[in-house]
């Protein structure tokens, strides 16, 4: 099991964690909608695993998919990039900006690519969009019978739109579980086959959720820790401190900041309520943010990462050179990134900012696994003590039915009288 040393600053005050863990796990055992990535690492992925295999046979992947649809595969792929080499390369088409395709297109053999398209609605915008536009491009080199041969699709098993499309022009195809959302999908079919054709260890990966998983549930030392952050952090909301500073140190780490950020805000922000996540990275944004961490609002709760297992670079100092700094000499750089990380918590905690610490013994593909699990879990925990549902995005859906209404679709055309009634003042630049 990986160690995880979880430092909080102060007490917390005890809430109803049992009856928001009771909830989490009635309802993925009932098959509730939402619930499902609760059990994702015990299933089985004998088709995932075939699905992964077709996949890998091309040497270029573009994955099409935004959101929970792109985010946890863009953060394990950099997460776990010295692994980089050992598979397909993996070109990410999320936003709809032609100008992204055709440089994405501009680096690729379309005879040695396969076009992946995630969306488990089926039916967002970017992702049709994007889809479209490859696939076109595709038939243009390959012409559409071939084409098709290289499109790969994972979606829900039988609604939205590209179900019915994939279906009806047999193509490969994936089910994204109908029990599993967007963000939450990260241990699903939404990542898994890409991070495997990637040559990414998606096994340990899995391990390691399915590891923290049967700790939290047993009640082992990391349901703990996930009760104590989750307390700490809901302490701080009880105090104005509404902004969550994700701040991980080291680049490997840091890949996590966009996914939290998403599962964070998404699950928790409704009725009202919600934390604003902030993604930074250590150390660099000391040099951009720590200004006004340490003197300005207390409005913060900091959340830093840092992984224990030190690279081997270290600072060299001949002494001829004569810097004055020869007392560097020799230390690891890793491990003065580490002494920053300390010296940014002392600064914060000596003005009262309340900070909680991770602590990854060792980063790799098994603890990445159950750090994501561990931080899934603590968003449905909080969202259950809140009172708030944390597996819907009421918000989120609308923005797609209004663009959608905007882009012709007389699906939702009679919201076009609220489109008008709401549009913002825009100011127009002239250069
Ligand atoms: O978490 C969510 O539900 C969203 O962020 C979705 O992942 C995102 O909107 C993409 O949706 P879909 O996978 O249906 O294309």
């Amino acid at each position: 099991m990986m160690k995880l040393n979880l430092l909080l600053s102060d007490d917390v005050k005890s809430r109803h964690w049992e009856e928001a863990e009771n909830k989490l796990l009635d309802g993925v055992r009932n098959g509730r909608v939402g619930f499902g990535w609760i059990d994702l690492p015990i299933r089985p992925l004998e088709d995932m695993a075939i699905f992964a295999e077709k996949l890998a046979l091309f040497p270029s992947v573009v994955l099409v998919g935004i959101g929970g649809s792109s985010l946890g595969l863009e953060t394990v792929l950099r997460a776990l990039d010295d692994q980089q080499g050992r598979g397909s390369r993996v070109f990410v088409a999320d936003n709809l900006d032609s100008r992204q395709n055709e440089k994405i297109w501009q680096c690729l053999e379309p005879k040695e690519t396969a076009v992946c398209v995630v969306s488990k609605s089926g039916r967002t915008l970017e992702t049709l969009g994007n889809m479209t536009w490859f696939l076109c491009r595709m038939e243009e080199s390959l012409g559409e019978e071939q084409a098709l041969k290289h499109l790969f699709v994972v979606t829900d098993p039988k609604e939205g739109l590209l179900r019915q499309w994939v279906d009806d022009h047999h193509v490969e195809s994936l089910a994204l579980p109908s029990d599993v959302g967007g963000r939450f999908s990260v241990l699903s079919s939404a990542a898994l086959p890409v991070i495997a054709a990637a040559g990414r260890d998606w096994q340990g990966l899995i391990q390691g959720a399915a590891a923290m998983r049967e700790d939290i549930i047993s009640g082992g030392a990391s349901r703990d820790a996930v009760r104590a952050l989750a307390g700490a952090l809901l302490d701080g909301y009880d105090s104005r401190r509404a902004i969550t500073v994700f701040m991980p140190y080291g680049n490997a780490l840091g890949a996590v900041g966009p996914w939290f950020c998403q599962l964070w805000a998404e699950s928790l922000g409704k009725e009202g309520q919600g934390f604003t996540p902030q993604s930074v990275l250590g150390t660099i944004d000391q040099h951009s943010q720590l200004q006004l961490y340490a003197e300005g609002p207390d409005d913060k709760f900091f959340l830093f990462l840092r992984r224990e297992d030190h690279g081997s670079a270290c600072f060299e100092l001949p002494s001829r050179w004569g810097f004055g700094i020869e007392f560097l000499n020799g230390l690891p750089l890793d491990e003065a990134m580490d002494h920053e990380l300390s010296g940014v918590v002392a600064s914060l905690r000596r003005r009262g900012r309340p900070c909680a610490v991770f602590s990854l013994e060792h980063f790799d593909a098994f603890s990445l696994g159950g750090l994501l699990f561990f931080l899934q879990w603590l968003t449905g925990l909080a969202g259950f003590v809140m009172g708030i549902d944390p597996f819907n995005q009421p918000g989120v859906e609308e923005g797609k039915n209004f663009a959608l209404a905007l882009c012709g679709d007389k699906k939702w055309e009679h919201l076009k009288g609220d489109l008008s009634r709401l549009a913002c003042p825009t100011v127009k630049f002239q250069l």
